[in-house]
């Protein structure tokens, strides 16, 4: 059977940025369209999604505030244009998803809003529809279940992509993307994926980190791909840590939804008092930032595990219909949220940087898109704020359907690509090799490049990462690939660049806090961090696949 696949259009992954754009460009024509996600369909950070998707629907609201407040939370890093181009297509987008079949949470005031609202850090609306608590799992799976009923999308479920083909690569001056090198991990062949418009919407990266609230598909493939390939790659210092996780150790830092303390919910050290006030006058609701770096230092400064989230004051009721999932998985550990306060700890959560894109979801690699939490569109600049994300999935994807489909009959289809070459490598005989430089990148990102960070240990970071990229980079070029294998060498790129990025940068900034520059962090306009890998001359590499 040949191991080349031909589609008009290819995308990497499958979580709302990147089914919203197959399901899109299948509504709309009958190009050949191929998702391929590197787990089951489902599984990514969108399935995981809490809180909900912001978006102005309340007369009290106005699209000025949710723009205001997107900027204020973005600490003078946003691209004031795109927060606006953001924020005006949320109705328009929302109201697809309502038309495809997700089923947001409504309303019980009978002359109010049609939908409930939840309150999140940074919002000064109630401006977040939801879907319960588990608004992510209800778009994921509407989406799929669209998705599947396409008969021109075809899905590669447990495909993993490795790096994408360009034409530098092949030897021709003028660079273009023209497709992926994929791992079938079932038959453990590597597959070419040949296409006229590639598109990135691999999520984000917090498995770079020992404690994260993501699902184990976040290691920053698409960051990396996207890295190496020559794209621009910018503001990767900035990595927001949801301030409340559940601190157990069963729990893989469960989620404890921010859209609690909109309804109430109340921070306290463990001696029963509360803290925020200390910090910012928004207290419970203050961006993620200035919350998780509170919690950070309060618990160092009591030598503490973790502070505790209490919503016991609120009608059991109300927290039981409003927050099932996380009332049972609280349960689960023991924990009864209607009657007792919680422990819990900020984790890695969401990349703030990744793939520079302009207003269509448009890299600066011809042929080659990036939406969703791989890219860096200027929406949230050093700090997102919260359910600002799913929305930019859906923009972008609408953006970059229309880019794509206004563009692709002129483009033609790129020829036949090598086929990955595995004359040089083996089976591995050292797996231990991979599993123990997974733990030591994610263990001291977590210990020097976290919340607080200094010159010092992020020089530190700097040269452990350094060292270990050069052996991942050896056993690669000796090995044959495996996901784990190319999962490593991904969180290794993503670290290196979060690194970089962080030392760099001579402020404290939104995210970004560093010792050194003790100040509060400064919210004039700054600039992005551009990072650009210089690439070798065309066709001038070692090997043309690897
Ligand atoms: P994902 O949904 O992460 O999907 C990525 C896809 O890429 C997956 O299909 C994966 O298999 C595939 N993939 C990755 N690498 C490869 C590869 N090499 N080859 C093939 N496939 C690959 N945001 C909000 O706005 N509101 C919320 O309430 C909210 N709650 C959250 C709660 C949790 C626990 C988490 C973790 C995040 C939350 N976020 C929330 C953030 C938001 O969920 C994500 O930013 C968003 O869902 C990202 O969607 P995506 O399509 O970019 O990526
Ligand atoms: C949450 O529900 O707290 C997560 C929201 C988000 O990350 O946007």
């Amino acid at each position: 059977m040949s191991n080349q696949h031909l589609h008009d259009i290819l995308i990497i992954g499958s979580g709302a940025s990147g089914l919203s754009l197959s399901l899109q460009l299948a509504q709309h024509s009958d190009y050949r369209i191929a998702v391929i996600s590197k787990a089951a369909i489902n599984e990514g950070a969108t399935f995981y999604a809490q809180g909900g998707i912001s978006a102005v629907l309340d007369n009290q609201d106005s699209i000025e505030s949710h723009v205001q407040d997107t900027l204020n939370a973005g600490n003078g890093l946003c691209a004031p244009d795109i927060v606006e181009f953001v924020v005006k297509n949320a109705g328009n987008c929302i109201d697809w998803l309502i038309d495809i079949g997700v089923n947001f949470t409504r309303s019980s005031q009978p002359d109010g809003n049609i939908y409930h609202l939840h309150q999140e850090g940074g919002h000064s609306h109630r401006r977040v529809l939801h879907s319960a608590d588990s608004t992510g799992k209800a778009i994921e799976s509407t989406l799929e279940n669209q998705v599947k009923a396409h008969t021109n999308i075809d899905l590669f479920e447990y495909h993993s992509a490795i790096d994408l083909i360009t034409q530098h690569k092949s030897g021709v001056t003028e660079n273009r993307c023209l497709g992926a090198y994929v791992l079938d991990q079932q038959s453990g062949k590597v597959k070419v994926f040949r296409a006229k418009t590639v598109v990135l919407a691999t999520g984000g990266a917090g498995k770079v980190y020992l404690y994260t609230s993501n699902p184990d598909i976040c290691t920053g493939d698409g960051i990396a791909m996207a890295w190496r390939a020559g794209c621009k790659v910018a503001n990767m210092e900035f990595i927001q840590f949801h301030p409340t996780c559940l601190y157990h150790p069963d729990a893989k830092s469960f989620l404890i939804s921010e859209a609690l303390r909109g309804e109430g919910a109340k921070l306290l050290r463990p001696d029963g008092t509360s803290f925020l006030r200390r910090y910012d006058e928004r207290e419970e609701l203050a961006p993620r930032d200035i919350v998780a770096r509170a919690i950070d230092h309060e618990m160092k400064r009591l030598g503490s595990e973790c502070v505790y989230l209490d919503m016991s004051h609120r009608d059991s009721e109300f927290i039981i219909e409003h927050f099932p999932t996380i009332y049972a998985k609280c349960l689960q550990f023991g924990f009864d949220i209607t009657k007792q306060p919680i422990p819990v700890v900020p984790a890695a959560h969401y990349t703030c940087g990744g793939v520079m894109i302009d207003q269509n979801g448009r890299t600066d690699l011809p042929g080659l898109y990036a939406i969703g939490e791989v890219s860096c569109s200027g929406l949230h600049g050093a700090n997102r704020m919260a359910s600002n994300s799913l929305l930019e999935c859906v923009v972008f994807a609408h953006s970059a359907f229309q880019h794509i489909t206004s563009a692709l009959d002129t483009i033609p289809y790129p020829g036949e690509s090598k086929e990955w070459d595995e004359t040089q490598v083996t089976d591995s005989d050292e797996e231990v090799v991979v599993s123990h430089n997974w733990d030591e990148v994610r263990r001291f990102m977590w210990d020097y490049v976290g919340i607080v960070r200094s010159t010092k240990r992020l020089t530190r970071a700097q040269n452990r990462i350094r060292l270990l990229q050069s052996e991942i980079q050896e056993y690669y070029s000796h090995f044959k690939v495996t996901n784990d294998l190319i999962e490593l060498r991904n969180i290794a790129v993503v670290a290196a660049l979060i690194i970089d990025s962080a030392l760099s940068r001579k402020e404290s900034r939104g995210l970004h806090y560093s010792l050194d520059y003790p100040v509060q962090p400064v919210t004039e306009s700054g600039q992005d961090t551009v990072l650009q890998k210089v690439l070798p001359q065309a066709g001038n590499t070692a090997s043309n696949t690897r």
